[in-house]
């Protein structure tokens, strides 16, 4: 199977076994990086690659995820840290960007603050085109990552119930992974107030892979006692038009010690992180507060999709790691 030359534009695009052969090297990927066992550590060889991100809005773990997976495959980075430092500033289109920056480099990563941005970037665009955030529509890497972690923790996603809680509304990550983790067989419960409830779309999206709707409720503390991995989500302040309507939703759900004791054993905690006050810092050292290990995981996940998309398999990248062709 060859994902070279392809964009990544929404999960939505790719197969069951495409995700999965991407998972299945980013576990390689984690062992050439040492995880495994330290001494297994690998120095990259050069590669004659170049990756070129276009971040439009704030970011730190994906773009900082995505520069170092690059530079762990031993390729080069350029960056155009912000829209006001670029020509987007004196009026030039993203496509104009997206035609333009393909020439410099062999993949670009865009983030962006409109719907659908990242698509008239790889329309435009003559390299392949990794969506990093389109608005509030999708982030399709953060659930590469976060599939990853599950994968990693429960070995399987086949019959996982699993609990998104928080702006499912707005929030992107949720939009990207809810409908894949019911193609993978998970069964999903939606925990939100109904004014931030997931979009229709995603819903219906999710009842056609799992045969049923899923069960959308606003009690957390009811729907925790049987979740295999609860994903807590920020409330997006940015999103809101009205600042009072975000004031009025902060702080709805707060995971701590005490709503913890009614949780499985278990259960995975996961967030695509910035946290605000959804998680109290005083669970991080609960074994079951997984989600500083799933942003670490991003590098060998990146690293897997850049690898693909840029058909290196069999490549520096590949004999790097010692990877066979999936
Ligand atoms: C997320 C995003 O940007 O959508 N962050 C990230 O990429 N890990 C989540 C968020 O900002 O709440």
């Amino acid at each position: 199977m060859s994902l070279a030359g392809r964009s990544l534009i929404s999960l939505q695009d790719f197969s069951d076994d495409e995700i999965i052969s991407i998972l299945d090297l980013a576990d390689e990927m984690a062992e050439a990086l040492g995880w495994e066992d330290a001494d297994q550590r690998q120095a990259p060889e050069p590669l004659d690659n170049i990756l070129a991100t276009l971040f439009f809005e704030p970011s730190t773990r994906p773009r900082m995820s995505f520069e170092a997976a690059m530079l762990r495959l031993g390729g080069s980075v350029i960056s155009m840290a912000e829209a006001k430092a670029s020509s987007v500033a004196k009026g030039e289109s993203l496509a104009d960007t997206a035609h333009i920056v393909s020439g410099y480099c062999d993949i670009i990563v865009v983030r962006h603050s409109q719907s659908g941005s990242a698509q008239i970037v790889a329309d435009n665009a003559s390299v392949p085109v990794i969506n990093a955030g389109d608005g509030p529509r999708e982030h399709p890497t953060q659930a590469l990552t976060d599939l990853f972690c599950l994968r990693r923790h429960k070995k399987t996603f086949n019959g996982l119930k699993i609990g998104l809680c928080g702006d499912l509304k707005y929030g992107r990550t949720v939009h990207s992974l809810a409908p894949v983790l019911a193609r993978m067989g998970c069964e999903l419960v939606f925990i939100s107030p109904p004014l931030l409830a997931m979009p229709g779309e995603i819903v219906s999206e999710v009842k056609r892979h799992a045969g049923q709707a899923p069960v959308q409720t606003e009690d957390l503390q009811a729907a925790l006692a049987d979740l295999d991995m609860l994903y807590m989500t920020r409330i997006q302040r940015e999103r809101f038009a009205d600042p009072t309507e975000y004031d009025h939703y902060k702080g709805t759900y707060i995971l701590d010690e005490a709503a913890l004791k009614q949780a499985p054993k278990d259960m995975l905690i996961m967030h695509p992180l910035p946290r605000v006050d959804e998680i109290s810092p005083e669970i991080d050292d609960d074994p079951r507060a997984v989600y500083f290990e799933q942003a670490a995981g991003g590098v060998p996940v990146r690293m897997a999709l850049i690898a693909s998309l840029l058909g290196l398999l069999g490549g520096p990248a590949q004999r790097k790691s010692g990877l066979a062709e999936p």
